[in-house]
């Protein structure tokens, strides 16, 4: 008998995806879940990634969140892709094997171009490059494979502009010289927004337990300075806060103790939960939607798919300050957040652009 009191297991059906498959080839230990979400404005575009799930039900749950999110992200980006995502259930550090890789490679391309995949936590551009051997569907490949490489170089392009259209809504000035920004997490994405934020004359204030990247930036820049944890840097002086390092960094704590009058960073799933951004907007704390201002990344994949042109991708990331100050000025006039206004904004261009495909042509 069931035990009313565990919860029900998570189920494709219910939501709102086009397709979920299961992959499966026993002498690798292969074990693999593709979600494609939504294929309204093309093939379904998202990384895979390779994690030790407690449980199945724990990689399903993931996945049909993280492909729902590259929907609404490609869409709102502009792309002409879906959202789709894919897991490998496992410890990528004793399960990764070439075969393994190559039979994954086998399953997306079984697709047939429904889903296109790029690199995610525990997947990097070489392992793209082994996929790519079984499978024509694969971005973030490394650039001796005619790859776009590291797509942390565009993301924080990308943010940066988020940044400038966050100060020119609020402060009628897209100019961040002289303003003070404390940037949580200086890994791949947030050392090149301090770059950006430097040149541009900030005061940038950054935070990061791993002492080598503190140091290897202070050496770099030597007018940034340090603090000892998040916890220090929120409660700094700052105007902008940019979470540049794991999810959930806006939640019913912090929220109350920032002294920021932006948060625009890089990091996926910055509201710990819905609430949070009420709160936001009760401190008159603007907003910028992580999914919004961290695409640079998926443009810059994406760029792949014609032959990849690092200019005209940067070009692309440029069009993140539009799609921001958009955003916030939507939000504003419907008294509605951020976060609820950047959702609208890419369900209706999935609505209205996908909808032309029912227009036939021979
Ligand atoms: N790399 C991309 O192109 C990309 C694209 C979109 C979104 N993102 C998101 O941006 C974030 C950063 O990505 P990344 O590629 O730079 O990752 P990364 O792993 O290279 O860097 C993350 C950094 O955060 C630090 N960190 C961990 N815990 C911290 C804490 N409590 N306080 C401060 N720093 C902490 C780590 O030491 C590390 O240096 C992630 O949330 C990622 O999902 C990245």
């Amino acid at each position: 008998m069931t035990d009313p009191s565990t919860p029900p297991a998570p189920s494709a059906f219910g939501s709102h995806h086009e397709q979920v498959v299961f992959c499966h080839d026993e002498a690798t230990g292969l074990k693999a879940i593709i979600a494609i979400y939504s294929t309204a404005l093309g093939p379904a575009l998202g990384g895979t990634r390779f994690y030790p799930y407690a449980s199945e039900a724990a990689a399903l749950t993931d996945v049909l969140n993280l492909s729902q999110g590259m929907a609404y992200k490609n869409a709102l980006a502009g792309l002409d892709l879906g959202g789709g995502k894919a897991v490998i259930i496992g410890d990528p550090r004793t399960l990764k094997t070439e075969a393994l890789l190559r039979a994954y490679g086998r399953f997306v391309q079984s697709l047939n171009g429904r889903y296109f995949t790029a690199c995610d936590v525990g997947t990097f551009s070489p392992d793209m490059d082994l996929i790519a051997r079984e499978c024509e569907f694969v971005t973030g490949r490394t650039v001796e494979h005619g790859g776009a490489g590291d797509s942390s170089v565009l993301t924080a392009f990308g943010v940066y502009q988020g940044m400038r259209a966050s100060a020119q809504h609020l402060w009628g000035d897209t100019s961040l010289a002289g303003r003070r920004i404390g940037v949580a997490g200086v890994g791949k994405v947030g050392r090149h927004l301090v770059g950006h934020l430097v040149d541009e004359g900030a005061d940038v204030v950054i935070t990061d337990p791993y002492e080598p990247a503190v140091a290897a930036l202070a050496a770099t820049y030597p007018s940034i300075t340090a603090v000892a944890d998040t916890d220090a840097l929120i409660r700094e002086p700052l105007d902008v806060y940019a979470p540049c390092a794991l999810g959930g960094a806006l939640n019913d704590d912090s929220v109350e103790v920032l002294t920021a009058q932006v948060v625009c960073g890089a990091a996926n799933n910055q509201l710990a939960h819905d609430g949070i951004e009420k709160r936001l907007q009760e401190r008159g704390i603007t907003y910028a939607p992580d999914y919004c201002v961290n695409a640079g990344g998926v443009i810059q994949v994406a760029d792949e798919l014609e032959g990849f042109d690092f200019d005209r991708a940067k070009m692309r990331a440029t069009s993140i300050y539009d799609t921001t100050l958009g955003v916030l000025e939507h939000a504003q006039a419907e008294g509605i957040s951020p976060s609820l206004a950047a959702d609208r904004m890419a369900e209706k261009r999935m609505r209205d652009v996908g909808r032309l495909r029912q227009v036939y042509l021979p």
